[in-house]
């Protein structure tokens, strides 16, 4: 393919984020006569061409639409994109990029919309770029032990077409029934699998992929080991739809365990529940999962799903789910076993086997859906913390006295074997926190903890819109130019998903 021309010319960075951030929406009217949306870019001409690229019905422009798909699963964010364009395959998602660079229009990527962090939120209107219809899994090469798929395919989907070959793709978000594989790799997502295998980085080789001047290159070779020059594969995975659009994955596979256990275990007091998750390691163990839920957490989720599964009572404070997986079942009860036996010495109360698939998909439903139940029942923003394992219980004790000092609630669930904790905050009078100065001023202290700690602020649900303005709490400016200079380096003209991660300045 001829070399496109990357354009030197900045284009002009319109950021509606103060006029949509939970308050008012940012609508655009309908065209004015010349064309054009009302503080948008989009002409009537524009439209033309995105249909001659991927034929009209693939270009959606009403209000319906447009709603739609201006939100994600972040809470209380709304921007409208001008246009949504459903491409069908790497050509036409390329003759966008070189359309839409050459007349400066943003583009913002989007899988499933799932996101946590706003990363797929069209804040500066321009085209919203779904990808649900590249949604084929092209190969699955049992020879290697290697999967090639296309952006739009259901996390889920794909685990349980390589499962039938035997093979096993881990990672596995909250959202894996809903969530794309392309939006997985922008964000780097981990869930609870990955305190033993490791998150999507962990699996992903060699990435297809559509420059924002249309170019297309592949990041590296299908291949598990690659010193070859920079690793742009690496880089791509997590820059959140920054620096190019995905357009094939290649991920590497590992053959599935044949057997899983699983147990709840109950604490009176959740400090001694997130302590005993470093003794875990301590001794040996490797569990394939090892979560925290804390008892308000477990209570809301039990009513909303109507779960009487796990007995509640007041003299406990938090569980840990923990499961452990392998090929051989009397060892893996032998774990089970010592495992309990460990806890005991940290007041674990009666341990609970779930002893058939029923019940262990029931105890997994109720932590997966932890997060939509909290939310749904008043706690705003899930934060995304992550601090080194045996920092868990410190962490723990200075968020409750965040809460106290700012006047807050604050309940914890999530993947304590790395460390990684969702915090959700209940605050009675501020529901929306975004902009708000006091909730600004208690989530960066919450954030200079977690850095004291040693730990960072996302672990898997990326930076997007909504930690931006924290990212100063843990890079100096030295880094963070860096990561602008990258961004110039794929995209010069900020036109794909401007304003998030950083804001580039001129
Ligand atoms: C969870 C997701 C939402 O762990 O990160 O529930
Ligand atoms: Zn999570």
């Amino acid at each position: 393919m001829e070399s496109l021309n990357i354009l030197n010319k900045k284009c002009p960075i319109r950021d509606f984020s103060a006029v949509s951030a939970g308050k008012q929406v940012f609508l655009p009217k309908l065209r004015n006569m010349s064309g054009a949306t009302e503080r948008g870019v989009i002409s009537i001409a524009h439209l033309e061409k995105f249909k001659e690229i991927v034929g009209a019905q693939f270009v959606l422009a009403d209000e319906e639409n447009l709603q739609h798909y201006g939100h994600d699963e972040t809470e209380h964010l709304q921007y409208y994109p001008e246009v949504v364009l459903k491409p069908g395959d790497t050509q036409e998602i390329s003759a966008i990029m070189q359309y839409c660079n050459t007349h400066c229009i943003p583009v913002t990527p989007r899988g499933a919309g799932t996101g946590l962090s706003g990363g797929a939120l069209p804040t500066q209107g321009g085209v919203l770029l779904s990808t649900e219809r590249l949604n084929k899994i092209i190969e699955i090469d049992e020879r290697n032990l290697q999967v090639t798929t296309e952006p739009g395919v259901i996390t889920e989907v794909l685990q349980n077409a390589v499962k039938e070959k035997g093979l096993f793709y881990p990672p596995d978000p909250s959202s894996k029934g809903s969530c794309f594989i392309g939006g997985n790799i922008a964000e780097n997502s981990g869930g609870p699998k990955a305190v033993k295998y490791g998150v999507v980085k962990d699996y992903v080789l060699n990435l297809e992929l559509v420059l924002p001047s249309g170019e297309v290159i592949w990041t590296g070779a299908n291949v598990l080991k690659n010193s070859t020059g920079y690793n742009l594969t690496q880089l791509l995975v997590g820059s959140e739809g920054t620096l190019g659009i995905v357009t094939k994955i290649v991920l590497r596979l590992i053959p599935h365990p044949k057997y899983d256990l699983l147990m709840l275990v109950p604490f009176a007091s959740l400090e001694n529940a997130s302590a005993a998750v470093s003794a875990i390691f301590r001794a040996g163990f490797v569990p394939s999962a090892l979560e925290l839920v804390e008892i308000d957490a477990l209570k809301i989720v039990s009513a909303m799903v109507d779960s009487t599964a796990v007995p509640v009572n007041d003299s406990i404070e938090a569980h840990l789910i923990i499961e452990v997986d392998g090929n051989n079942m009397d060892v893996l009860m032998g774990e089970m076993e010592a495992i309990a036996e460990l806890l005991t010495q940290f007041e674990a109360g009666e341990v609970f086997f779930a002893d058939d698939a029923q019940q262990k998909a029931e105890l997994w439903k109720l932590r997966r859906r932890a997060a939509e139940a909290v939310k749904a029942s008043g706690y705003t923003i899930e934060e995304d913390t992550v601090v080194p394992r045996a920092e868990l219980p410190a962490l723990i004790r200075g968020v409750k006295q965040l809460g106290k000092q700012y006047g807050f609630k604050a309940v914890c669930y999530g993947h304590a074997g790395d460390g990684n904790l969702h915090i959700r905050i209940n605050h009675p009078t501020i529901k929306n926190s975004y902009g708000n100065p006091e909730m600004t001023e208690a989530l960066k202290a919450l954030f200079k903890l977690v850095h004291s700690l040693g730990g960072t602020i996302s672990g898997e649900h990326g930076i997007g819109l909504i930690q931006k303005p924290y990212m100063q709490t843990m890079f100096g400016e030295a880094a963070i130019e860096l990561m602008r200079n990258i961004k110039r380096a794929f995209d010069p003209n900020n036109i794909l998903n401007p304003g998030k991660i950083f804001d580039l300045k001129n």
